[in-house]
């Protein structure tokens, strides 16, 4: 490769970000010094936590710089090695997404073991969103036995895990999702009660009709009323991970709630908020039970896929309208 496009920070969003805030630029790619690699990408993905990066926040994560390219996980191939440790060929995760190569040393890249996956899997379901879904559940949550888990943006590439591994490990399911299309394919994969959200005016009600009894463990994806209704049906000794909030990642104001917070008292709730991040040390236990329930066919996923560079901003607004069913991914080659 000579050149690659990227896609770069133009502008700040104020409120939901917007196409206005990305730009496209071509770069020379340089050959190989000692001890570096060139990478073709063949796969990149957009993340909701992208658009806190987009504001000059401190954060978990640093901003991106105005003006330069937008960073951020990928898949790709190696095209021209001058290191021992890769060949042409090679695949290889990095961090280096939203552009179509690059060359960097060696060692900022590693090596990918496909595990007979498809390799853009290790950017969904076997990968950041598939050990955040782990990770909540099982650390955070500290799922147990007879546990009714009730998990918002259900059908989403985190949402979807939290539903396949909960009932995988025998427990009663209520997703949320919006959209009829969502609510079949969660359906399909076995949730025992799926709510369209978008088609619903009392959502306590709506996880009531399909626990009773109520819920004993709340994955979050979304915040507000979905947080709400869950505080609302939660049992006692409810565990919740408090996993992202993406209603307000685009707010301009701070939200007004949850209003009923008090909940956490008398029902002896425990919330709790997690990074990934903070819990890497997990991969190698989830590759391993991600691998069984592959086999077992317990969990299958889905992509929603749009094809090159210039469409990498499309596909990361639509994550904030509901676009993707599963994991949102920009296939570069
Ligand atoms: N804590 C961590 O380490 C960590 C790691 C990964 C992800 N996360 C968080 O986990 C959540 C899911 O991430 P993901 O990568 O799996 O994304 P995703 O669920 O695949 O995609 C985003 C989905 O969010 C839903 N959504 C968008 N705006 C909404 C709104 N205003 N109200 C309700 N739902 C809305 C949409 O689904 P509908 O069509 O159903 O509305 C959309 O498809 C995000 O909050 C993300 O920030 C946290």
């Amino acid at each position: 490769m000579t050149t690659a496009r990227e896609i770069r920070l133009k502008s700040r969003p104020s409120g939901m970000c917007s196409h206005d805030n990305f730009e496209l630029a071509t770069v020379e790619l340089r050959d190989p010094g000692p001890g570096e690699v060139q990478v073709q990408n063949l796969w990149m993905t957009v993340d909701p936590y992208m658009r806190g990066r987009m504001n000059d926040a401190q954060s978990y994560s640093a901003p991106f710089a105005l003006g330069k390219v937008m960073d951020g996980g990928a898949i790709g191939q190696v095209v021209a090695s001058n290191d021992p440790g890769f060949k042409t060929g090679d695949l290889v995760q990095s961090g280096f997404g939203w552009r179509e190569g690059f060359t960097a040393p060696a060692k900022a890249v590693q090596k990918l073991d496909p595990r007979g996956l498809p390799p853009q899997a290790f950017l969904g379901a076997a990968g950041m969103p598939g050990l955040t879904a782990y990770v909540g559940l099982l650390k955070i949550a500290a799922l147990k036995d007879g546990d009714v888990v009730f998990v918002s943006g259900g059908a989403g590439a985190v949402g979807s895990m939290v539903c396949q591994i909960a009932k995988a490990k025998g427990h009663k399911v209520i997703a949320s999702a919006g959209g009829p299309e969502k609510v079949a394919f969660l359906k399909d994969i076995g949730v025992d009660h799926v709510i369209d959200y978008k088609a619903e005016t009392d959502l306590a009600a709506a996880v009531l009709a399909g626990a009773p009894d109520g819920i004993d463990v709340y994955f979050d994806n979304v915040g507000g009323p979905h947080l709400e209704a869950a505080l609302a049906t939660a049992r006692l000794f409810a565990r919740f991970a408090i996993c992202g909030m993406i209603s307000i990642y685009n707010a301009t104001e701070p939200p007004p709630g949850p209003r009923n917070l008090a909940q956490l008292i008398g029902k002896n709730i425990r919330m709790e908020g997690f990074i990934v991040s903070h819990h890497f040390d997990m991969m190698p236990a989830f590759l391993d039970d991600l691998a069984g329930w592959v086999r077992e066919g317990k969990v299958t996923w889905k992509e929603t896929v749009f094809e090159g560079i210039e469409k990498a901003p499309d596909a990361f607004l639509g994550l904030f309208k509901g676009e993707n069913l599963g994991k949102m991914l920009v296939k570069l080659a």
